[in-house]
C-alpha cells in the first residue's frame, strides 16, 4: 500500500539523537517558513499513475525552465494542520477533505491527481516524520502544504507531460500579525479575487499571485488584509485573500455560497456544521456588500487564519465598526471547533484522525 511506500523511507529518516522538539522559540511563531526536516514526493508521467512516493530531507527540487506549472500556472496547494494533543499524540482535522479538493482543482487544470489514501498517508507521513516540529499544545501547528504540479516541459500551451505531489511542512502560529486581534478589512473595488466561469473555487496557485497588489496597498495602510466583491455586480461579497467570510444578524450566520468564486474551506464548511448543531440557521446565499452595515458581528474562516473575528471594515471612505461581545458567535464557534481540533472536545463526525 501507500502507507508502506511512506512509512519504509520513514525509518531511515529518522535524526541523529533526535528530541522530543526541534529548537526553535515555540512562544513567538508567526505564519513564516521554518522548514521540518522531511518533505514527501511522487510522481505522475503522463498517462500513467502516482507512484512510489518517498519521504527526502527538505531541500530545493529541480524543476525543467519549461515546466508547466513555471510557464502556465498549472499548480495547486492544499493547507492543513497537526496537532499535538497533551499526550503527546498527534491529531490531523479532515485531511480527506484536502484530498477530495485537490481532486475538483486537478480537474479543473487538466492533471492527475493522488487518490484520497495516496493523499492522506503522504500527510500522515509528513506529520510523523516531522514531530518534533510540531508545536507544544497550545503553541501553534504544524502547518502541511501540499502541492500539485505540471513538472514535466511543454513550450506550447497544453497540459504538462509530467506530474509532481510535493508535502513539505513549518510549525506556525497565527496568520495575521494582530495575533487574536480583530482584523480591520478594506474592501477592494478596483481588483477582483476570481471571475465567473474561472478558477476561484478551487485552489489554484493562480489565484494568489493576483491579489498580492492589493494586499499590499492595503497594509501600506494598516489593514489586515481585503474583502473582494464580485466581478460582475461589483455588488456582492466573496472572500477575503486568504479566507472565508460570514455575518451574524441575530440567530442567522451567513457567507456566500460557494458558487464557483468562492473557494470551498474545509474550516468554512465545518463552521457551517457547527453552528448549524449549535442551532443557529446558516444561509449560503448571495450577500449584498451593504449588509455589512448592519450585522452584528462578521467573522473569517481559513486553515491558516482559524476563526477570526472582524474588529472594523472600511468600503468607499466608511468605516462601520463591529462591538466586540464577550460571548461572541465567532468566539464560540472557534472554541468549539478548536476543542475539536486538538481533542479537547470529543470528535463525534469522524472529522479527527490521530496518528
Ligand atoms: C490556508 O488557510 O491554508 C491557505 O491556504 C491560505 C493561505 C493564504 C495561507
Amino acid at each position: 500500500s501507500s502507507l508502506q511506500q511512506v512509512s519504509k523511507p520513514l525509518a531511515s529518516c529518522s535524526v541523529d539523537g533526535e528530541n522530543e522538539y526541534a529548537n526553535l522559540d515555540w512562544d513567538n511563531l508567526g505564519f513564516g517558513i521554518t522548514p521540518a526536516d522531511f518533505m514527501y514526493s511522487m510522481k505522475c508521467s503522463k498517462g500513467g499513475s502516482f507512484e512510489q512516493g518517498q519521504l527526502s530531507r527538505y531541500g530545493n527540487v529541480e524543476l525543467s525552465p519549461s515546466a508547466g506549472v513555471l510557464n502556465y500556472g498549472q499548480g495547486l496547494y492544499e493547507g492543513t494542520k497537526a496537532y499535538r494533543k497533551e499526550d503527546g499524540r498527534l491529531l490531523l482535522f479532515r485531511p480527506d477533505q484536502n484530498a477530495i479538493r485537490m481532486k475538483m482543482g486537478a480537474d479543473r487544470l487538466c492533471m492527475p491527481c493522488p487518490s484520497i489514501d495516496q493523499f492522506v498517508d503522504a500527510v500522515k507521513g509528513v506529520a510523523l516524520a516531522n514531530k518534533r516540529w510540531v508545536p507544544p499544545p497550545g503553541k501553534g501547528t504544524l502547518y502541511i502544504r501540499p502541492l500539485l504540479m505540471g513538472s514535466g516541459p511543454v513550450l506550447g500551451l497544453a497540459p504538462a507531460p509530467e506530474y509532481t505531489f510535493l508535502v513539505y511542512a513549518s510549525p506556525v502560529g497565527n496568520y495575521f500579525k494582530e495575533g487574536l486581534a480583530p482584523l480591520n478589512l478594506y474592501i477592494e473595488e478596483e481588483f477582483h479575487r476570481a471571475s465567473r466561469g474561472g478558477a476561484g473555487g478551487v485552489k489554484s496557485i493562480t489565484n494568489y499571485a493576483p491579489v498580492m497588489k492589493a494586499i499590499g496597498r492595503a497594509k501600506s495602510r494598516g489593514f489586515s488584509d481585503v474583502l473582494y466583491l464580485d466581478s460582475v455586480n461589483k455588488k456582492y461579497l466573496e472572500e477575503v485573500s486568504s479566507c472565508n467570510i460570514f455575518l451574524v444578524k441575530g440567530n442567522v450566520i451567513s457567507t456566500p455560497a460557494a458558487s464557483g468564486t468562492i473557494l470551498q474551506g474545509v474550516t468554512r464548511r465545518s463552521v457551517i456544521e457547527i453552528a448549524r448543531d449549535h442551532g443557529y440557521q446558516v444561509e449560503e446565499r448571495a450577500i449584498p456588500v451593504e449588509e455589512l452595515m448592519d450585522a452584528d458581528e462578521v467573522f473569517c474562516t481559513g486553515t491558516a487564519v482559524g476563526v477570526a473575528p472582524v474588529g472594523n471594515i472600511t468600503y468607499q471612505n466608511r468605516r462601520v465598526e463591529y462591538q466586540m461581545r464577550a460571548e461572541s458567535v465567532s468566539q464560540e464557534l472557534y472554541s468549539t471547533l478548536e476543542g475539536i481540533k486538538t481533542g479537547i472536545i470529543e470528535d463525534k463526525k469522524g472529522w479527527i484522525l490521530e496518528i
